[in-house]
């Protein structure tokens, strides 16, 4: 029986321990979208966990969603997040970036360009958007045509190569969420009659091509995807045929020999039991709200082989620490989750810092 300090190995890489910081978008770079130097030191501060996989990165100008979120298509970004791999490594920590085209989660005002959204077709979601100037209602999206789908495939196939070429271990594929790839996943937001629409297959098709792609460019086991199954995220609906089209993503993808498959998993157990049955790499799994007492208990019942966290570690950057010493943790402060400096970013407490609270 595996334990999450145990050592694993999870593609090229031999990870100190099996928990893992989930993607998380913090709003922290520059306007042209360069991790800075603090970007540098939230990572470096987090490294005792194996593997850290970085908030979403946008893999072109269209990509991008928010603002102020880091890219990896110029050189400038590159070399901002060649800063980031080198301060994880020095620490013994891994690193993944993760790969985000937010799709129609997205607004022109925060985009380099004004770029109008796009989208597997033109349905505007609900919701609103943060920009530079104000909260703004979500615009509609431009549907993509069928060649431009074509050029999204190259740019995660670039993207891929700038993340390896920055020093990263490999990318997270972000195909949950809401996003873009999620948005060709599910039926509400994906009414194309082309190939990339219609039936499970065909509305697949799309993240299947792009590991494929990535994985050609990179190497499989440098590949990781992360799905989030019906959580109904930035106004999807994936329709009674939800868990279908997970089985069918599983079955195209297993022979691949992929990374990892990283599920943000939100109660479904049957499907996550035949996950687990069917996917013969690496399962790392996320636990919404997950309990400090209940980390290591997946991989304990053999349900997963790591395990992610994402507000523990956003808050704790002694988080391994604080675990095996069974120290209290920092309350998570909400408002400072994105944009902003230091504050709620860099600044949570490690316990030799705040050993009083402890006595
Ligand atoms: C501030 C914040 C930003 C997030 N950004 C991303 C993201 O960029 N990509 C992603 O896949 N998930 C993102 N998530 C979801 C987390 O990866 C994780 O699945 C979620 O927080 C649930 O885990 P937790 O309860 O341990 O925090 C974000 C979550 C938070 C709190």
């Amino acid at each position: 029986m595996s334990n999450v300090w145990d050592a694993v190995t999870v593609g090229r890489r031999e990870l100190k321990n099996r928990l893992v910081m989930a993607p998380m978008t913090r709003n922290r770079a520059t306007a042209d979208g360069v991790p800075t130097p603090l970007v540098v030191e939230y990572y470096r501060q987090r490294a005792s966990l194996g593997l850290l996989i970085t908030e979403g990165t946008q893999p072109s100008a269209q990509g991008q969603g928010y603002m102020l979120t880091p890219g990896i298509y110029n050189d400038a970004q590159i070399e901002g997040w060649s800063r980031v791999a080198e301060a994880v490594h020095a620490e013994g920590s891994a690193l993944y970036i993760q790969v985000m085209h937010a799709g129609r989660i997205a607004h022109p005002d925060n985009t380099q360009g004004g770029l109008q959204p796009v989208a597997p077709s033109a349905i505007t979601p609900e919701g609103h958007m943060h920009t530079l100037n104000g909260v703004k209602d979500l615009p509609t999206p431009r549907e993509l045509s069928t060649e431009e789908i074509a050029s999204v495939i190259e740019e995660f196939r670039t993207a891929a190569r700038s993340a390896i070429a920055a020093g990263a271990d490999g990318i997270e594929l972000h195909s949950a969420n809401g996003y873009l790839l999620h948005q060709f996943l599910s039926e509400n937001s994906n009414q194309r009659t082309d190939q990339y629409g219609g039936s499970v297959e065909n509305r697949a098709r799309l993240v299947i091509e792009i590991a494929r792609a990535t994985a050609e460019e990179i190497g499989a086991d440098r590949v990781g995807i992360r799905f989030s199954p019906n959580n109904g995220a930035g106004s999807t609906q994936e329709g009674a045929e939800y868990a279908e089209t997970y089985r069918y993503l599983v079955k195209e993808l297993a022979p691949l020999g992929l990374s990892y498959l990283h599920l943000m998993h939100i109660g479904d157990e049957e499907l996550l039991e035949w996950i687990r049955a069917n996917w013969p790499q690496k399962l790392i799994v996320n636990r919404p709200g997950r309990a400090a007492e209940d980390i290591g208990s997946d991989i304990e019942a053999g349900r997963a082989d790591l395990e992610s966290v994402g507000q523990l570690a956003l808050a704790n950057p002694d988080l391994v620490w604080r675990l095996k010493n069974g120290a209290p943790f920092n309350q998570v402060d909400q408002s400072k989750f994105f944009g902003g400096a230091a504050e709620g970013y860099t600044d949570y407490p490690t316990v030799p810092e705040d050993v009083d609270s402890l006595v």
